[in-house]
């Protein structure tokens, strides 16, 4: 099979994360933080490893910042519904994913508001001022994905975060789709939270993500519950990470996640990045000969976009395009990559698009067999 959906989560997993998810289970297998034996220990000082692991990652200078979660979704939860108060506004990008804009939407019935910045492909002084237009005197919270899931349009994120901090208001980025892919230096541009997936990009397990929380502006918990320190207290602790990491934490995939993200710091941002921008660069130039073929974005740029690319086949549903895709063994993902924000601002919300994301496994033949199978089509009558 030829995977091309890797934006959904990457496949296949390096050899050391799945050999570390099984060692997990037989090595690791007690429960970190709450006892005193050397299996609690142990296990304790794997999810420490890890954490060390992010920190070097994203130029983090203190673990405590790093917060396990069970992923993106969760992350992103915590610091929406966390953040906002009654009568709290916030500013989102017209790129965003449910994982945003759904939470928001429930946040109406406590009378938070939200405004949608459009976003300017190759013109990031036209973002920047549509994000400024939207702030208001009750903005609290920027909530920005660094880069769409469905286009690969990637933000000015670092400025955004700026903008935000000129005006007092605090920032959120959503890595779900750049950690392990782009650059997160959190260190040098101070984001105040940055949420990721740990099954995408940085090739861990499914089932756990990452909070970090870079600001003394603590989010409310979204649950509370054990965390092996100050068992006394009737509350949770007001410190990180236990006062968001409550329950027994998801030890396989925290040594996975580690791997994963040894693995993306061995191989090297830049060198990942690259390899999946020169294939979706290579795509683009092929797809673009095909006269049946629609592109939404110009030919992808290594500083204006994630290596993410999104077509649709004239007179063909996307569904119907993966599905003949899937036939010829090879897996996209079609339809609205849950975020209709994207598809209504691309006038794509109908028919959806068919979305190719490689990772630092996918080969030029890879994009080669695709291709032949697009042209292919032509010629059965579509
Ligand atoms: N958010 C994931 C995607 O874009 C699941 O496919």
């Amino acid at each position: 099979m030829i995977y091309l959906d890797n934006s959904a989560t990457t496949f296949p997993k390096p050899k050391s994360v799945i050999n570390a998810v099984s060692e997990a289970m037989q090595k690791y297998s007690a429960n970190p933080g709450r006892s005193g034996h050397n299996l609690s220990l142990k296990s304790a000082h794997q999810v420490f490893t890890c954490r060390e692991a992010v920190c070097r990652l994203f130029n983090i200078d203190d673990e405590s910042k790093v917060i396990f979660t069970s992923g993106c979704t969760q992350s992103l939860n915590t610091v929406i519904k966390g953040v906002l108060k009654p009568g709290d506004h916030c500013v989102i990008s017209s790129l965003e994913h449910n994982s945003v804009l759904r939470p928001l939407e429930k946040l109406k019935s406590k009378n938070i508001s939200y405004s949608v910045a459009d976003v300017y492909p190759n013109d990031n002084d036209k973002t920047l001022d549509s994000f400024r237009q939207c702030i208001n005197e009750k903005t609290k919270l920027i909530v920005c994905t660094h880069a769409s899931n469905v286009f690969g349009i990637k933000l000015p994120v670092e400025r955004i975060c700026a903008l935000a901090h000129s005006y007092g208001i605090l920032f959120c980025l959503d890595a779900a789709q750049s950690a392990g892919v782009l650059k997160i230096d959190i260190g040098e541009n101070y984001f105040d939270y940055v949420c990721c997936a740990g099954h995408k990009g940085l090739y861990g397990p499914m089932g756990v993500g990452l909070l970090i929380i870079n600001t003394d502006c603590l989010p409310d918990t979204l649950f509370e519950g054990g965390t092996g320190s100050e068992s006394q207290n009737y509350s949770q602790p007001l410190f990180t990470p236990d006062r968001y990491e409550s329950g027994t934490l998801n030890i396989p995939g925290i040594c996975g996640l580690k791997k994963g993200v040894e693995f993306v710091l061995n191989r090297g941002l830049d060198t990942i990045f690259m390899h999946e921008m020169n294939l979706v660069r290579y795509l683009y130039g092929e797809l673009n000969r095909n006269d049946k073929i629609t592109l939404y974005t110009d030919m992808p740029s290594p500083f204006m976009s994630a290596p993410v690319l999104s077509f649709s086949v004239d007179n063909m549903n996307s569904e119907k395009v993966a599905a003949y895709l899937n036939k010829n063994n090879i897996a996209v993902r079609a339809g609205l990559h849950c975020s209709p924000l994207a598809h209504k601002y691309m006038g794509t919300i109908d028919e959806g698009v068919v979305r190719i994301s490689p990772s630092v496994f996918t080969t030029q033949n890879d994009i080669k067999t695709l291709v032949f199978a697009l042209n292919k089509l032509k010629f059965m009558g579509y």
